[in-house]
């Protein structure tokens, strides 16, 4: 049989100057710690967005293998521990322990791992986003599978016609365990959207090929604050798709993006705010806004990773960047009327104090007089 890939990534923000972007000395830590334990995988990336580190690494181990586990979050806690001599902002925010428990699921990292037995050409693309979380992702998703006006494969391929098996996950649940639906793009497209114009509820986690059975699409869907009272921050997801053959090609994949979405996030975490794409190592410096998405082109040849090409490197994106500025600066000018999150999703939770201070002053008037 042959021997499958896996594709590993871990994503956290330990600290920096303000939510803006990591040290480049703390990016350091995290590849000298990584490449002092190199027996432990085949390859490895280390790249940031906004203020986030992520790291891709190619290995034959499976998901959820506790040296792997283990070797990213000690490479976290060492750029922890050099953001903390720096006295940077946050240092170490989005690790909930400094003791390793076996599997970084559940610690405060995002994670994806997908084993696959590589095609010829074997081509994925590494989203990172920041100042935002898991369903900033569903529309962009949506379309980039499930609709023939951006999957133009569908038009052509037998086995794309077939549809792609949606797994909706309900971030309301409060477990144990995940509630999650299937649903198929080519019967049931009308449903998934339904479910997905939710997008702080309803999130997609994966996508599958129904012709193949394959998985072609996960998202990182671990909600932070739902997993601890203190913390702040977003949950600024991850999310790796495949592309060509049986996937939508490349250029499909990343078209979704010049739409520019309005998604959770930005300014306190608490504000709907554009999606802007934009190239890796872009800092985030705008009213800790706009969302940033980031687009890391790789192969993988035996779990060796070929270096990234950025996707969003492109004179085109340079456009839709701006356009996302305009949308961004109109909506900062009316902040907070009308774009402030439901206030369950709002992630400063000050806001909540301020209001329950005001209730005892609330009086009822023109009470209808008892007979
Ligand atoms: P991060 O999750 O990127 O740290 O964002 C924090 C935030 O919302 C600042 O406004
Ligand atoms: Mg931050
Ligand atoms: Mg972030």
């Amino acid at each position: 049989m042959k021997q499958k890939t896996t594709i590993s990534v871990f994503k956290a923000d330990v600290g920096g100057p303000g939510h803006m972007k990591p040290f480049p000395e703390m990016v350091r830590e995290i590849k000298t710690y990584l490449y002092g334990h190199g027996d432990l995988f085949k390859s490895a990336h280390v790249s940031t967005t906004g203020d986030d580190i992520t790291i891709i690494l190619g290995h034959s181990r499976g998901p959820n293998d506790p040296g792997i586990h283990e070797l990213c979050f000690k490479a976290f806690v060492a750029a922890t521990e050099m953001a903390k001599r720096m006295n940077a902002y946050a240092a170490g925010q989005d690790l909930f322990s400094t003791a390793f428990c076996g599997n970084l699921a559940g610690m405060g990292p995002q994670i994806i791992e997908m084993e696959v037995e590589e095609r010829g050409g074997e081509t994925f693309v590494l989203f990172c986003l920041d100042k935002t979380r898991a369903g900033a992702l569903n529309g962009a998703l949506r379309r980039m599978f499930g609709e023939v006006g951006t999957n133009t494969g569908l038009l052509h391929s037998s086995l794309m016609q077939q549809g792609y098996i949606f797994e909706v996950q309900d971030n309301y649940f409060e477990g144990p365990g995940e509630r999650v639906v299937r649903l198929n793009t080519r019967t049931e497209m009308a449903e998934l959207t339904a479910l997905l114009v939710n997008d702080d509820r309803y999130v997609i986690r994966s996508v599958m090929s129904a012709a193949t059975g394959e998985v072609g699409a996960m998202v990182s869907t671990f909600c932070l604050d739902r997993h601890s009272e203190t913390h702040v921050g977003k949950d600024d997801p991850v999310a790796l798709v495949r592309v060509q053959g049986v996937w939508p090609a490349l250029g499909d994949v990343l078209n979704p993006f010049s739409l520019i979405f309005l998604v959770a996030g930005g300014m306190r975490g608490s504000h709907r705010v554009p999606l802007m794409p934009v190239k890796v190592s872009t800092p985030v410096s705008d009213s800790d806004g706009p969302a940033v998405i980031s687009a890391q082109v790789f192969c993988t040849c035996g779990g060796v990773l070929t270096p990234p090409e950025d996707g969003f490197d492109q004179p085109t994106w340079d456009e839709v960047r701006r356009k996302t500025a305009k949308i961004a600066t109109w909506l900062r000018s009316i902040e907070p009327d009308g774009t402030t999150l439901p206030p369950e999703e709002i992630e400063y939770h000050g806001i909540h104090e301020t209001v329950k201070r005001l209730q005892p002053r609330f009086i009822v008037t023109n009470k209808p007089e008892s007979k």
